[in-house]
């Protein structure tokens, strides 16, 4: 069969390729400003299976074909960053949706608005034009607690076939969503004192 990205995938590639290092350089200069903190704790990229992609495509009743792929569903390219601490997730969207051949179509702040399940994530879909083609992106940002929830619970949505009070399992991981949430303010604080006490150290040596 024919891929549904027609003769696209090459752009998809290069467009994955070139946030990649956008991204790198915008945490090699979020890590010179900080004395070497790496902000991004891990990433992942991928170009969307043509299964996976062809199968969204039937979902939302869109026909299985490169129109689809490329100029309906925005997330052929996809990019999750993991980051230490919340501040991080905001200074990198900043960089992302200043760049010059990047336009943000569409945002999602689910850290500041959780989804009633307790999902948060930073969501930015990302239209990058830098040849004929435009290609969207969607970058996920969220917190390593973040990352640690979703992976459970996007593990747990296929595991419902078990046995078990599926009320009191939702109820039991929004909590520790919150729980989560609370905790990753508390560590942005901690990390805020010891910048704070790091620049003062740092200002004293320096003045005179
Ligand atoms: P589609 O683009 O049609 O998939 O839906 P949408 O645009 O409403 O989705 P949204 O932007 O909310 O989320 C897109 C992606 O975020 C998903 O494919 C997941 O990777 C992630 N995501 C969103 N909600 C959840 C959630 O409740 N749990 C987990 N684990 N991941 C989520
Ligand atoms: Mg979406």
């Amino acid at each position: 069969m024919e891929s549904i990205y027609g003769a696209h995938r090459q752009e998809l590639e290069e467009t994955r390729d070139y946030l990649l290092e956008e991204i790198q350089k915008i945490r090699e200069d979020m890590a010179k400003k900080t004395g070497g903190e790496d902000p991004v704790e891990h990433f992942l990229a991928r170009i969307k299976s043509e299964e996976s992609m062809r199968e969204k495509c039937r979902r939302k009743g869109l026909p299985e074909n490169e129109h689809s792929a490329l100029e309906e569903i925005h997330d052929a390219v996809g990019i999750r960053i993991v980051c230490s601490f919340l501040s991080d997730v905001y200074t990198i969207r900043d960089g992302l949706a200043g760049l010059p051949a990047c336009e943000v179509v569409e945002e999602k702040d689910y850290i500041r608005h959780a989804k009633p399940n307790g999902y948060r994530s930073y969501h930015l879909i990302l239209k990058v034009e830098r040849g004929p083609q435009p290609v969207y992106a969607e970058i996920q940002l969220r917190t390593i607690s973040q990352d640690t929830w979703a992976a459970l619970e996007h593990h747990m949505k296929y595991k419902k076939a078990m046995s078990g009070d599926d009320a009191l399992i939702s109820a039991e991981l929004k909590r520790c969503a919150d729980e989560l949430a609370s905790t990753d303010l508390s560590m942005q604080t901690i990390r805020d004192m010891i910048y704070q006490d790091k620049k003062e150290t740092t200002d004293e040596n320096t003045a005179g």
